[in-house]
């Protein structure tokens, strides 16, 4: 685990650009994991930027984005695929085609659930993973009691998350945390205030279920 501590958001944007533009000239073709939340928005608009100067071709990236609210169709303006639409799939080269998104709308979840691993894994497995982290130390939306060996699966919301997320919908389909655990490198940006108990306990609390981000510590490129 590697923590660093960065002045302003910019700053975390900045550098969190930075490895996502050098991976991109590494290995063109990247498979991308993708997180929603405030905390990303700056990273995503550097993106963008860096895009428009050329400066990174997301034109052979691949994107698998972390969750979406179940039950909601992806063209709702409340669902995660709007926000990345609005924040990023529309600001930048990336191929409509190589994004990858959980359907909300799904008739079974199990088998939508499946099938999202199945194309994870026929992909090569997820290069790059973008987290933010939630006040209650949920990634992706594995709330608190979420497994080290979990998968892609239809979850509960807590109410926490549904306060802070500000929505009304109680169920949602996430990655699971074996399956970001599988990421070969993650990236989690926590910005301001707020997050600092929970970054604390990620840093040096208990790694367990409690706080589902504690488990990044055993992963070996985590940032
Ligand atoms: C949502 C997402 C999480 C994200 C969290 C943090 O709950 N499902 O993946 O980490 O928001 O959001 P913010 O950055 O707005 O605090």
């Amino acid at each position: 685990m590697e923590i660093v501590k960065l002045e302003s958001p910019a700053e975390v944007a900045r550098r969190a650009s930075v490895i996502v533009a050098d991976s991109v000239s590494e290995k063109p073709d990247l498979v991308l994991g993708l997180a929603t939340g405030k905390s990303v928005i700056g990273l995503y608009r550097e993106l963008a930027r860096m895009c428009e100067r050329r400066k990174i071709d997301f034109s052979r990236v691949q994107t698998f984005n972390l969750d979406e609210y179940a039950d909601l169709s992806p063209t709702s303006r409340m669902s995660l695929r709007s926000f990345m639409d609005e924040n990023f799939f529309n600001l930048v080269n990336v191929k409509k085609s190589n994004i990858h998104f959980l359907r909300g709308d799904c008739r079974d979840s199990s088998d939508e659930c499946g099938r999202y691993e199945k194309e994870i894994k026929d992909l090569g497995g997820i290069d790059l993973q973008i987290l933010g982290i939630g006040r209650n130390g949920h990634i992706g939306f594995n709330e608190p009691g979420s497994k080290l060996k979990s998968r892609t699966r239809r979850v509960r919301l807590s109410l926490s998350t549904r306060h802070d997320n500000g929505t009304r919908f109680g169920y949602a389909l996430t990655m699971g945390v074996g399956t970001i655990m599988s990421a070969r490198r993650i990236v989690l940006a926590a910005l301001g205030g707020r997050k600092a108990e929970i970054v604390g306990k990620v840093i040096d609390g208990r790694t367990g279920s409690g706080v589902p981000a504690s488990f990044l510590r055993r992963h070996r490129r985590f940032l």
